[in-house]
């Protein structure tokens, strides 16, 4: 059996890439035949960024009711916040302990901040805190707590992935047996790093992200005109390739519709006018899933059922394996 696990960090309000590099993929895949799909908040990840509970709180609402309003078929998923598996960070000790500082000290959130610092004439580890550095082994505890072998994630994400392989390897090397599957990575080849509106990745970091739902369709529209073009005028002929609101359009659109678009700009379609067509396609395609979004929002009761289930059904799996994992390590056994 194929299992695809995949979760968001709880620090910020999803955007058009968290939808196409990761919720998308991860949703249809769970659809298929043969397929046990596990989805999360990952709201211990995000005290890693944000020490403003109400955010966190806030975020983890609008996370879970687009999960659901995309489609997720929470009878099928199991579909949980990290927080409620109190095996998760006793996992992430565990794994902790076999973890050579070494390969977090290569983590690149972990080098851009030491680079950053050091640019700034700081000391290198400035405002690190042990979350931050640990943070792909609480990745790791995520992905091999369920024995997940697909994990669809945007490209940002590989280097998580294979630091998660290693950890998992190591283990199962120390303790002698195969406890843990080896995850996969899977990723979204025609979008992998979708761009946000200043044409680097689209991030809550870098604050040009295009929202998915918050803010309805004139927050859409507003962004959406805000993406940055090239100076050509209407009539030039525009280089459609090296656009990022083509590449966006692109993303969430057929071949043909792509095609079709790459056409018009090449011929010399304005800048004005292509927003005017990315917003109307984004919005046709939006409209409805945001409707059962704000429906969703509006009834955060229902919400906290579902996640609940979501917990003691994730839990079933997770108690007895951590069971086994004490007594591999040599602990005593809880029950
Ligand atoms: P996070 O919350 O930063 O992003 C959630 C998912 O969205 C993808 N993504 C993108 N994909 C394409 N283009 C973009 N511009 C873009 N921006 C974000 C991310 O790659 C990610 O797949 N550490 C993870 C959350 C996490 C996780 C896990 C993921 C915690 N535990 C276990 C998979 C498995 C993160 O912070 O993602």
């Amino acid at each position: 059996n194929t299992r695809v696990l995949t979760g968001i960090t709880t620090s910020g309000t999803p955007h058009l890439g968290n939808y196409a590099g990761a919720i998308r993929p991860a949703v249809q895949a769970s659809a298929q035949p043969g397929v046990d799909a596990f989805f999360f908040m990952a709201d211990y990840h995000a005290l890693i960024k944000c020490d403003d509970p109400a955010r966190v709180a806030r975020s983890r609402l609008e996370i879970a009711a687009t999960w659901l309003a995309v489609g997720l078929d929470h009878e099928r998923v199991t579909f949980y916040r990290q927080s409620d598996i109190p095996e998760i960070p006793e996992l992430t000790w565990l794994l902790n302990c076999v973890t050579a500082k070494g390969l977090m000290n290569r983590a690149h959130a972990y080098k851009a901040s030491v680079d950053q610092n050091t640019e700034k004439g700081l000391e290198p580890d400035d405002g690190v805190t042990m979350g931050l550095f640990s943070y792909p082994v609480l990745m790791a505890a995520d992905i091999v707590m369920f024995n997940a072998n697909k994990v669809p994630v945007g490209r940002d994400q590989i280097q998580h992935l294979e630091m998660a392989r290693d950890i998992a390897q190591r283990f199962n090397h120390l303790y002698g047996r195969d406890y843990f599957t080896l995850p996969e990575v899977v990723i979204e080849e025609d979008v992998a790093t979708l761009p946000g509106l200043d044409g680097r990745k689209m991030s809550k970091s870098y604050n040009n992200t295009i929202p998915l739902f918050e803010g309805g369709a004139s927050a859409l529209r507003a962004a959406v005109m805000r993406i940055v073009t090239d100076s050509r005028a209407p009539g030039e002929p525009k280089d459609a390739e090296n656009s990022h609101l083509y590449t966006i359009y692109r993303a969430f659109a057929t071949h043909e519709q792509a095609a079709a678009l790459r056409k018009q700009l090449e011929e010399g379609m304005g800048w004005g006018e292509a927003k005017q067509a990315l917003y109307d396609h984004l919005e046709n395609l939006l409209a409805p899933m945001r409707e059962k979004y704000f429906d969703l929002m509006a009834n955060p009761g229902r919400i906290e059922d579902i996640l609940q289930a979501g917990a003691a059904k994730a839990r079933k799996l997770a108690t007895p394996f951590m069971q086994e994992l004490r007594q591999a390590v040599g602990l005593r056994n809880l029950q």
